[in-house]
């Protein structure tokens, strides 16, 4: 029997005495399937869900934050305030950068290094932007990480949101003043 390619389906199962066409008609199905796969895994991994492993993998194996960019008016080390410590560098993804109004776009992604007065690398916060994750406090996901990828506080913290929400005007951020 000859596999007619619109009834071909994509059928796993065949005799032992396919012909030539079933066999490209199967290989072109699994191609297809794969081609399929590969980019759905692709989009799907664009950007991750609100989660402290997830975020962590993206902001250090999928997209470095360290190659990332410093807002222009927030550029390098910088010195801090408590709680974060003396001195820090505040990296930010291309939505964030792009966003020349309050609030930024949803897939912004702010990394901050803190730093301790010996300028030793401590501490890692994140704040990510993402759709309905919490509405009533500017949709934002927070996130400290101890230098070995340990999260410290994760989500929605009520201590990040409460003192960096004195800024909501500015989309709770505090470094770089949108204009
Ligand atoms: C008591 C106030 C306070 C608390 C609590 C606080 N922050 Fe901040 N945050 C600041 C200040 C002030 C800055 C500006 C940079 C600096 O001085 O270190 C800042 C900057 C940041 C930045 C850089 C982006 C920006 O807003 O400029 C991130 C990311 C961040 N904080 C994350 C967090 C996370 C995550 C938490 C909770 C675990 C948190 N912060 C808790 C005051 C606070």
């Amino acid at each position: 029997m000859l596999l007619e390619p619109d009834k071909a389906g994509c059928h796993l199962f065949f005799q032992p005495k396919e012909s030539t066409m079933q066999k490209h008609v199967i290989a072109g199905c699994l191609t297809a399937l794969l081609m399929f796969s590969i980019t759905s895994i692709a989009l799907a991994g664009d950007m991750p869900g609100p989660d402290a492993t997830a975020v962590r993998k993206y902001i250090t194996k999928v997209s470095p934050y360290t190659k990332w960019s410093y807002w222009p008016d927030h550029k390098g080390m910088q010195k801090g305030r408590a709680p974060h410590g003396p001195f820090h560098k505040v990296f930010v993804n291309k939505k964030s950068l792009n966003s020349a109004k309050p609030p930024v776009q949803y897939g912004s992604m702010i990394v901050k290094e803190n730093y301790s007065p010996k300028k030793e690398l401590k501490i890692i916060t994140v704040m990510y932007k993402v759709k309905g994750y919490n509405p009533k406090d500017g949709d934002w996901f927070w996130a400290k990480y101890g230098t070995d990828g340990t999260a410290m506080k994760v989500g929605k913290p009520k201590g990040c949101i409460g003192c960096h929400g004195t800024r909501s005007a500015n989309d709770f951020v505090v470094v770089h003043e949108f204009k």
